[in-house]
């Protein structure tokens, strides 16, 4: 049975297994933990089964007008079953009084995001490789 829960504070390491899935220079269990913490808003999936976490979503927020939504990944075996869009679903009832909710995605899964009444615009990134926090 899945479960959702909107704090990761009850989180521990050895839940947080196989995310970043394809990623060249995957972050660690530390590294997740962390940024769920810092995060504004998190959203986790829970095999209530197995106790461990198969899914996330999360956003950062100037608290006023604008927030983002980084990160939102189902592991490969839980895919499918309509928790990656219960995720969204329950992230977006989170920032429905924002003016504007960003995020970047491949062309592939503007459908999956378009159910959620969301529109393809065009951006711009950096990406420091080199960096000490290199995340893909
Ligand atoms: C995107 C992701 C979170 C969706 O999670 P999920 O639990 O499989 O999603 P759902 O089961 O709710 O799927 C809903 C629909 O979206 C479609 N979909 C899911 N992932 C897709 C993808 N990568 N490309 C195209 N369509 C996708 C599914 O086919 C499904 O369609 P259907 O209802 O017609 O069968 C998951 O595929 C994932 O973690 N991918 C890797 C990380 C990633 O790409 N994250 C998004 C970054 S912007």
């Amino acid at each position: 049975m899945i479960q959702y829960v909107d704090s990761a504070e009850a989180v521990t390491l050895d839940q947080l297994h196989g995310f970043f899935f394809g990623w060249r220079d995957p972050p660690s269990p530390e590294a997740h933990l962390k940024l769920l913490m810092n995060s504004d808003y998190v959203v986790l999936a829970w095999d209530h089964d197995t106790g461990n976490v198969v899914g996330f979503v999360t956003a950062i927020s100037d608290g006023v007008l604008v927030a983002y939504i980084p990160l939102l990944e189902v592991l490969p075996a839980y895919q499918g079953q309509g928790i990656g869009s219960e995720l969204v679903r329950r992230m977006l009832a989170k920032l429905r009084e924002f003016y504007a909710v960003d995020l970047i995605c491949d062309p592939e899964l503007q459908p999956f995001y378009s159910r959620f009444g969301m529109k393809p615009h065009t951006g711009m990134i950096l990406r420091n490789h080199g960096s000490a926090q290199t995340l893909d």
